[in-house]
């Protein structure tokens, strides 16, 4: 029997926790910029009775984008979609992360929306820094919903004078994926496939371990000791959500976003996370 496919970007640790909760018996491309991660990851899926192949992608590039796809298209039609790739504020400059995080996976979405199956379904993953921005004017979260791929990074509040330092890059593409998902949901309608976004708050690996180990490291423990649960979470909790809104139960729910970060935004607007003044 053919087995289903599925395209994972980001050979990380989210990427990896979901696709072992849901890729069991299907054929998954792995890609990542960093082939020896994909290569790692693939390593410890296959020993465990997946099938998992690994492939080098930057996620940053549509020219990459569109090898990954057709790669993937040579194993049948692609039924799911895990968007796990990205850069956190600590390991990258300004532009690095709005390249990978915003531009890289709005082209993502728009491209697999162009041929994902029927029934099928797609998770991204963005971060709870993607709610802790101020809000944006309605007419700044249109343009981030709808501006074309290619003219994203030219928007006014995208250019280096708007933008602070690679958190506030990091915010503004996280909350472009939220917008993003909703207005791409809508093309993914069409083809009678569905699309969620995941905002984690602090997820125990590599990239968070760089931010604990980074420049803001005591602002991030503080965020989860005075979040409400008290802790990081971990790769395996988003991948409870993500078992959710890819399966037959989530079969009502596209183009949302769903926080899972212990309470620590609600501690930020409302508790003892909340900034002075
Ligand atoms: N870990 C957290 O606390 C946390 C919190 C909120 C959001 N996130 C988001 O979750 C996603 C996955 O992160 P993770 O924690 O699993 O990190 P991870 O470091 O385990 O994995 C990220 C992977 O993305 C790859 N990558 C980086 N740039 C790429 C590019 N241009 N093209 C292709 N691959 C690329 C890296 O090589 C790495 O293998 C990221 O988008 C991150 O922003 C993580």
């Amino acid at each position: 029997m053919k087995k289903e496919v599925m395209l994972v970007t980001g050979a990380g640790q989210i990427s990896m926790a979901i696709a072992r909760r849901i890729g069991f018996g299907k054929k998954i491309i792995l890609g990542d910029k960093n082939i020896e991660n994909a290569n790692i990851i693939a390593k410890i899926m296959n020993e465990a009775g997946y099938d998992a192949v690994p492939f080098e992608m930057d996620l940053s590039s549509r020219e990459s984008i569109l090898a990954i796809i057709a790669e993937t298209q040579k194993c049948g039609e692609i039924k799911y979609l895990v968007n796990g790739a990205g850069v956190s504020p600590s390991q990258a400059p300004i532009e690095a992360i709005l390249k990978v995080d915003l531009y890289g996976t709005a082209v993502l979405l728009e491209e697999v929306g162009k041929v994902i199956a029927e029934g099928g379904c797609g998770v991204t993953i963005s971060s709870q820094s993607g709610w802790r921005m101020p809000q944006l004017t309605a007419e700044e979260d249109r343009l981030l919903a709808t501006t074309p791929t290619e003219e994203l990074l030219s928007l006014d509040i995208l250019q280096p004078e708007n933008v602070r330092d690679t958190l506030h890059a990091y915010q503004l593409a996280k909350r472009c994926n939220e917008k993003r998902v909703m207005a791409e949901c809508i093309n993914w309608g069409k083809r009678g496939a569905r699309l969620n976004d995941i905002a984690p708050g602090i997820i125990v690996t590599p990239l968070a371990l760089d931010e604990f180990n980074g420049p803001r490291g005591d602002f991030y423990r503080n965020m989860f000791a005075k979040c409400p649960a008290g802790r990081p979470g971990t790769a395996d909790e988003v991948a409870n959500v993500a078992e959710l809104l890819m399966g037959d139960k989530g079969a009502f729910i596209t183009g949302s976003t769903f926080l899972i970060d212990g309470g620590a935004t609600s501690s930020y607007f409302y508790g003892p996370l909340r900034p002075e003044g």
